[in-house]
């Protein structure tokens, strides 16, 4: 391959770290199921712990599917917000989140048409650690199809509940590890702010 293609590879890759954004706010069109293949594919090529390849992936988009698991979702995390009040920087950042998970308008998926949910058969060592690093090559591939995504860390608990498992196919040993909505992007989201890196030691 000639030098300025590579160049260009690199440039990519870097645009699609730095410009990826979380996505909460989607267009009707869905992807096509032969994108949703393409960012699968891009997915199982991550680093994976002694080349286990533990993914599974469930693609839902069945609108009424996802509404009910998100409003089970709310409940159950309605439930569950007083025993996580110190993940709460402050009374008002809870008071807010509880507003949001009181608001029957509030849909965790954000009204997105797909949730793909990145699950294993059998729960490893890493992995945790592998469908997350999957999940992050699909949503940069989603970014290079001009797609939008969002990791649903609310849908975990909802997704793993034994009723859902079984609907769902996962296996009682396995467990859904890395829910992630893909869809067109009504609105493109302004960048984030970062910390700078926090070097707490570099030993030479
Ligand atoms: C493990 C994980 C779980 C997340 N869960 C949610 C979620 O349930 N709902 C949501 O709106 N965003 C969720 N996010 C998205 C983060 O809020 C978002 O990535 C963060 O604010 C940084 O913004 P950026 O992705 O645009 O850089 C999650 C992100 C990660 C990594």
């Amino acid at each position: 391959m000639k030098m300025e293609h590579l160049l260009e590879d690199r440039r990519g890759v870097l645009d699609a770290i730095y410009r990826r954004r979380a996505v909460r706010a989607y267009a009707e069109p869905q992807p096509s199921d032969t994108v949703i293949r393409a960012l699968l594919e891009a997915a199982v090529h991550a680093p994976t712990a002694m080349h286990a390849e533990p993914w599974k992936f469930i693609v839902i988009q069945d609108r009424a599917m996802l509404k009910r698991y998100s409003e089970r979702a709310k409940s159950m995390m309605l439930a569950d917000v007083h025993r996580h009040v110190d993940h709460f920087p402050g009374r008002s950042e809870r008071q807010e989140h509880l507003a949001m998970l009181d608001d029957p308008a509030f849909n965790i998926f954000y009204d997105a048409s797909t949730l793909i949910v990145i699950c294993c058969d059998a729960v490893g060592r890493f992995t945790e650690a592998d469908c997350w690093l999957a999940a992050q090559n699909l949503m940069l591939a989603a970014y290079a199809e001009n797609l939008g995504t969002c990791c649903i860390g609310f849908a975990i608990p909802v997704l793993n509940a034994s009723d859902v498992k079984r609907e769902l196919g996962i296996p009682e040993s396995g467990a859904a590890v890395a829910p992630v909505i893909v869809g067109s992007a009504r609105t493109q989201p302004d960048p984030v702010a970062r910390k700078a890196p926090d070097i707490l030691c570099w030993l030479r």
